[in-house]
């Protein structure tokens, strides 16, 4: 059965040229717009608006009347979709503060620190095709986040998200009243006066790893243990406002290895999958933690998508041996997209939550994060070790096309964040 949800406009509007014919119509289409009213305040909706038609079929779980999401205010445009859209020059608005003016930066992310010479990536806001974004309200965040707790779980480019929320927060509050310690894989950024806390925490496949230690994780041969959500799961309990990631970890360009038993066993059980499936497996384990351990009338939960990487030029038509170094300008073809895997990637994401029952809100930034080369720390930060002279000679071999600078791109991710927390 089509549902109102997945009706075009021109369904729509055929409805409409109806009901001028008969009360009976009138009617319908009253109905349908209450339906569909109520449709729209399921987080179902933020999903399923994003997946192709064919997968709008899929049979929705709670099609029946239901309160409005925890913490909205308000709601988007019927049928605008957030993550479509473009990037416009806002020098007025834009950097959402400055780099210097935020101490919580680790250093692997403070560009002008390290050098790079032009700021061109800080001065861009995104523009969806069919609304505009609601602008960044600190105080509302704070105020909500009162006597609660919001945590980022996920790999170094979640961190990234977790410090750009950070630094657009702790202007708010005095000196004397915030604070962020890490211990192991958590870090606590503390809002005395509000008793708020956000979080971060270490976990890059969700599920336990052999690149769990939040400090030595640079593991060639990875492995996954399959089912052990909850190792790092016990740690999430209690979050009012989740905000997860996994992907990059996953790529190693080979079959993924499974861990069937556990990291104790002296011969260890180890099955390997595609790197699809693993990922599969790994989506699947944390829907069913959010089924099993998240509230839907009084939390929310959110996943981002996969962050581009852009490690070769030729992948945008640029000169050969190239990457993201020395890269000021983004990627104007629209339809760019970049690599295959992220496509299938994509695809599993979609599959996996559309049969899902868990109501996560879906963040989907690959795309309009893939069109800004220009946007990625480069060579521009703290280096892990001392650089070789062959490396210096060739700054390309060295830049990092990975992580991205702050301010810059991961604060338009949290603006889409906030639109969804309070505008779903
Ligand atoms: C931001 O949110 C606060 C608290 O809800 C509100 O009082 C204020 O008017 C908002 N500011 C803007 C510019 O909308
Ligand atoms: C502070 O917030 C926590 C939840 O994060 C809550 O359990 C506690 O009761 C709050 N304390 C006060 C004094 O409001
Ligand atoms: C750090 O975390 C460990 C294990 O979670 C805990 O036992 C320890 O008390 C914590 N240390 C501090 C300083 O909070
Ligand atoms: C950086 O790019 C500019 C063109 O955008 C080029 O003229 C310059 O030679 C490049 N610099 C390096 C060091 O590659
Ligand atoms: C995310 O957005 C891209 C580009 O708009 C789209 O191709 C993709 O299908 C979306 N993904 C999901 C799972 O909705």
């Amino acid at each position: 059965m089509k549902t109102p949800l997945s009706s075009s406009p021109s369904s729509s509007s055929s409805l409409l040229r109806k009901a001028r014919l008969s009360p009976y119509y009138l009617f319908t289409f009253f109905a349908f717009i209450v339906f569909a009213t109520i449709l729209y305040t399921e987080d179902f909706s933020c999903i399923f608006s994003q997946l192709d038609d064919s997968s709008q079929s899929v049979k929705r779980p709670t099609e029946k009347k239901k309160v409005k999401l925890p913490f909205s205010i308000g709601r988007t445009e019927e049928g605008c979709d957030v993550f479509s859209g473009k990037w416009v020059w806002d020098e007025e608005n834009h950097p959402l503060y400055e780099e210097s003016e935020c101490p919580y930066i680790q250093p692997q992310l403070t560009c002008q620190e390290h050098g790079r010479p032009e700021k061109g990536y800080q001065f861009w806001r995104w523009q969806p095709h069919g609304c505009s974004l609601p602008s960044f309200n600190a105080t509302l965040m704070l105020e909500t986040l009162r006597g609660k707790r919001m945590m980022f779980v996920g790999d170094s480019l979640n961190r990234g998200q977790y410090v750009s929320m950070v630094c657009l927060l702790h202007r708010l509050l005095p000196e004397e009243s915030k604070s962020m310690k890490t211990n192991g894989s958590l870090t606590i950024f503390t809002a005395k006066d509000y008793n708020a806390t956000i979080e971060f925490y270490w976990a890059p496949f969700l599920l336990e790893s052999n690149s769990d230690d939040a400090v030595i994780h640079r593991i060639t041969d990875r492995l996954v243990r399959r089912g052990s959500i909850n190792k790092h799961g016990r740690y999430w309990k209690g979050a009012d406002i989740l905000v997860f990631n996994t992907y990059l970890w996953w790529m190693t360009g080979l079959n993924f290895k499974i861990l069937q038993g556990s990291f104790d066993d002296e011969v260890k059980d180890i099955v390997e999958l595609s790197t699809e499936d693993a990922y599969r497996m790994g989506m699947k384990s944390m829907l069913r933690w959010v089924r099993k351990n998240m509230d839907p009338k009084r939390t929310r939960v959110f996943f981002a998508s996969m962050s581009p990487s852009h490690q070769k030029s030729i992948d945008w038509g640029g000169e050969p041996n190239g990457n993201c170094y020395n890269q000021t300008t983004m990627i104007s073809d629209p339809s760019y997209w970049g690599s295959d895997t992220r496509k299938s990637i994509m695809q599993v994401i979609g599959e996996v939550f559309s049969k899902s029952k868990s109501p996560i809100t879906f963040l989907n930034i690959t795309q309009l994060s893939s069109y800004r080369k220009d946007a990625h720390t480069s060579i521009y930060k703290k280096q892990w070790g001392p650089l070789t002279p062959e490396q210096l000679a060739n700054p390309v071999s060295y830049a990092d096309c990975v992580h991205w600078c702050l301010p810059g791109l991961q604060d338009t991710w949290n603006e889409l964040l906030f639109a969804k927390l309070f505008y779903p």
